[in-house]
């Protein structure tokens, strides 16, 4: 879960699985409680609580399931979150706002609003999402510090 490098790059991470809701957000909050222990002020804590938490949900809701993880170096912080499948068709559409294919069975959870990328594209510094159908998607986000 917690690891130190040659580097002292500290990286928390968090198996998530598809669908499983009741254990959803566990990732994120990981991150949180360790962005805390750190000192990191409020502003960057809910920026990056924000791109950790939608990009976890996408993991849970659109994702064959994947892991979400956060690396921390002295100016910088990245959330990653790669998955295994199934995948995005057109990125550049699912960046966009109001843009979702969630079923109505997710939306009648509160899921499917389609401002989860763009919300992560806001509070990130830089964001880069690779995706390759059947492959999976990966998605990085770094808020400098
Ligand atoms: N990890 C992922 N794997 C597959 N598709 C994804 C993933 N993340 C996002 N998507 C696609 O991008 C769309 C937009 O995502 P988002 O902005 O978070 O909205 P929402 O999650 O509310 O649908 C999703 O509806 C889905 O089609
Ligand atoms: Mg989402």
């Amino acid at each position: 879960m917690s690891s130190e490098t040659a580097t002292h790059t500290h990286i928390v991470k968090t198996e998530v699985l598809a669908m499983h809701f009741e254990r959803a957000g566990e990732g994120s909050s990981k991150i949180k409680k360790s962005l805390q222990l750190i000192g990191i002020g409020p502003e960057l804590l809910r920026r990056i609580a924000i791109i950790s938490y939608e990009a976890e949900m996408n993991l849970v809701i659109h994702s064959l399931g994947g892991e979400i993880s956060c690396e921390f170096y002295p100016d910088q912080v990245k959330i990653i979150a790669k998955d295994h499948g199934p995948g995005i068709a057109n990125v550049e559409q699912a960046m966009l706002e109001g843009f979702s294919t969630a079923t109505d069975d997710i939306r009648e959870m509160g899921f499917g609003a389609g401002i989860g990328l763009p919300n992560i594209k806001r509070c990130a510094d830089y964001l880069e999402v690779e995706s390759t159908l059947g492959i999976g998607t990966t998605l990085v986000a770094t808020v400098y510090l």
